[in-house]
């Protein structure tokens, strides 16, 4: 790696700023992806290059929240992983900084569209499916069906088994949200979330918590993104993973450069170290099993096929749209949040 480190020192020498020589060993870095590969990634980075890595996981909505609260500020350097949505509401806010980097060339279409679509702010670094997971063993004790269709999941014999998270700070949830509004029209998919509501036991702060909780046996269900369903499957919980039959949305999962951050020089090397097949599969030595964006990283075996899941085009410009998504998180609080409390 060293050839990385020699470009870094090159940039801080260019920049010419004495400030910077110091802030090129430092990252801060916020990851929204599953604490286990967010640890792995920042530790394989350190090792490699010796710039020191300042790593929080935070859900993805929390992310933003705290970029957006930084603004005047900037404390963070790079947003690594999260759904994409809030990182294209970053890139409307133009809280994030445009960014070409030389490893675009190598990436598959919907990374590089969503870079497009957002003037460079933001790329793709992941992407997978919205399902649910279920645990077999509660479901049969209650004699329940296995819920296959966004319908099933009013099953009044569910009640308190469902398990999602919340959508203010949940990504996973958001596009949930997102992608009920897009398959039954906006007022129909809220009514549909309080009747679900009913059978919610508890809306989680990140994404992935429901279906850990249904693997532990604590819910019956968790709506969550398929992998996140397969890694408790693999890990040997009777957990089945489900694609809805009516059709589902599905994440682009980002990374942007906070604009005006503290170690630009670090975020570019980090930025451009972490699109590498090297960097994206790292996730297999993790039992993430999510579709690399990197046209020659590995495709886990385990990652839920997208030809056998009936997709929704979702439309990423749409609920990544600072208004939109603001509005659609107010009306949830005000209808479902509020029902629920
Ligand atoms: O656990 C991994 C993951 O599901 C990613 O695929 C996704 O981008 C992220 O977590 C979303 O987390 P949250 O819903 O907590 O924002």
């Amino acid at each position: 790696m060293k050839s990385i480190r020699t470009a870094l020192l090159g940039a801080t020498l260019i920049a010419g700023a004495g400030a910077n020589a110091a802030s090129a060993d430092e990252l801060n870095l916020i990851c929204s992806a599953d604490n286990a590969l967010c640890e792995k990634l920042a530790a394989t980075f350190e090792e490699k290059t010796g710039i020191d890595v300042s790593m929080i996981r935070l859900s993805s909505g929390e992310a933003y929240a705290k970029i957006r609260a930084e603004a005047r500020n900037p404390q963070t350097d790079v947003w690594w992983g999260g759904t994409g949505d809030p990182h294209l509401q970053a890139a409307n806010d133009e809280l994030s900084a445009s960014y070409e980097s030389p490893m675009l060339k190598e990436l598959l279409p919907w990374a590089v569209s969503q870079a497009e679509t957002s003037g460079y702010r933001t790329v793709g670094v992941y992407s997978g499916a919205l399902g649910w997971g279920y645990n077999t063993e509660i479901l049969a004790k209650k004699g329940v069906e296995a819920p296959k269709c966004w319908a099933d999941l009013l099953n009044p014999a569910l009640k308190g088994e469902i398990s999602i998270a919340d959508p203010n700070s949940s990504g996973t949830a958001y596009t949930a949200l997102a992608t009920l509004v897009q398959l039954m029209g906006e007022d129909e998919a809220f009514e549909y979330l309080l009747a679900m509501g009913k059978n919610v036991s508890q809306y989680t702060k990140s994404g992935s918590a429901p279906v850990k909780a249904a693997a532990r046996g604590e819910a019956g269900l968790g709506i969550v993104f398929m992998h996140d369903a397969v890694k408790q499957a693999v890990a040997g919980f009777p957990i089945e993973v489900v694609a809805p039959c009516e059709g589902t949305g599905y994440e682009i999962g980002s990374m942007s450069l906070v604009d005006g951050s503290p170690n630009p020089d670090a975020a570019k090397v980090f930025y451009d170290w972490v699109l590498t097949p090297e960097a994206q599969n790292l996730a297999l030595e993790v039992g993430s099993f999510r579709i690399p964006s990197n046209k020659a990283s590995t495709q886990p075996e385990e990652a839920p096929k997208l030809e056998n899941v009936r997709l929704i085009d979702y439309d990423f410009a749409e609920y990544g749209d600072s208004e939109r998504r603001r509005n659609l998180l107010a009306r949830w609080d005000m209808e479902v949040g509020a029902a629920a409390n």
